[in-house]
């Protein structure tokens, strides 16, 4: 785990505690135990929490009084957990968080049902805020997700993807989340407009980041410290961009080599190891990181505008570790 959210979750751990409770309690129904075994098959395994720790950060760098922020962070925690239900059934994972995904477990039926509650749970607790400007902010985020899921269904197999068409993908698929977590916790502060848009855009940069990145491990990961699949977007023929960037510069020759194994209905290790050996030798694993750079130099970029402190300093920290995390 990075240095930063040890430190980060020691200096909140009174907060992080109650976001917890807050999590733990709302995951179940009266109606049906089927519920509660889904939800907290996903949210007990071990994520990160990455998110909701964002969002009580960010209130603390602000000087956040009140308790509403953990209604907040669970809430983000519970969106997050809902797009991973439905994104393993679009991306048919077999593992996260080293377990067997629900979908494996359960069904894709189930999985996508249940994340329907999460979603609709989290809006229980953002009404708890009592602020719209939250409630507009996390509900423009979630429509943001859904359309970046969508879009990436639609470059499916296109070999011939921009840079511009993924980028698109990711900013809606995770840096939206990212950026609502920072925005809402500076909201539901007095921070300043300009303060505020601080926040949002070094939310968005990290996501991004964040997610070029995970698209570099899933090539190159440990599997063990992932806790999932190595190789799954190559299988499923995910374009991300180290594939993107590996089909621009390869040669006739090679173009054609990457598109007769896309076109076979399961490619397996073997095709794998083939399209390693040309991403390779275009250094497209590094250009990725190289990308993941600039964002996270944007992201500390954004925060100059805020005073000195302790917690700017971890999101400094932050924004830096998550271009060397391998989890
Ligand atoms: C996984 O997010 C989904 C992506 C945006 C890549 P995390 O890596 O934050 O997942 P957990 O919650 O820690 O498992
Ligand atoms: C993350 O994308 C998508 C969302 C969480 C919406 P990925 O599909 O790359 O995430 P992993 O790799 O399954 O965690
Ligand atoms: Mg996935
Ligand atoms: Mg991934």
């Amino acid at each position: 785990m990075p240095t930063s959210i040890s430190k980060l979750s020691a200096l909140l751990s009174e907060k992080i505690k109650n976001t917890n409770t807050v999590i733990e309690k709302n995951l179940v129904s009266k109606e049906t135990t089927i519920i509660g075994d889904i939800a907290s098959h996903l949210i007990n395994s071990g994520g990160k929490r990455i998110r909701p720790l964002l969002t009580l950060a960010v209130s603390e760098l602000f000087g956040y009084q009140g308790d509403k922020d953990t209604f907040l962070a669970a809430a983000i925690e519970y969106i997050h957990s809902a797009t991973l239900l439905h994104d393993d059934v679009v991306d048919r994972s077999e593992k996260r968080r080293g377990l067997k995904t629900a979908n494996m477990i359960w069904t894709n039926k189930y999985s996508v049902l249940v994340g329907d509650f999460l979603f609709s749970r989290a809006f229980q607790l953002m009404v708890r805020t009592g602020s719209l400007r939250i409630m507009k902010t996390l509900s423009d985020a979630s429509a943001i997700i859904s359309q970046g899921e969508i879009l990436q269904v639609g470059i499916e197999k296109k070999l011939d993807a921009s840079r511009e068409d993924y980028l698109k993908v990711i900013k809606g698929k995770t840096s939206a989340l990212f950026s609502a977590a920072c925005q809402a916790g500076a909201e539901i502060t007095d921070a300043s407009d300009a303060h505020i848009e601080a926040l949002r855009d070094y939310g968005m940069s990290i996501g991004t980041s964040f997610q070029l990145i995970d698209d570099r491990l899933d090539y190159l990961g440990n599997e063990k410290q992932m806790g999932k699949n190595k190789g799954n977007d190559f299988f499923e023929k995910k374009v991300t961009l180290p594939l993107i960037h590996a089909y621009e510069k390869s040669s006739k020759a090679e173009k054609e080599i990457i598109k007769e194994i896309f076109q076979k209905p399961t490619p397996n290790y073997t095709d794998l190891n083939i399209f390693l050996e040309i991403m390779e030798k275009k250094k497209s694993l590094i250009f990725t990181k190289t990308q993941a750079t600039i964002w996270t130099e944007r992201s500390i970029k954004a925060l100059e505008i805020i005073e000195d402190s302790e917690i700017k300093t971890l999101l400094i920290e932050l924004a830096q570790e998550i271009l060397d995390r391998s989890s």
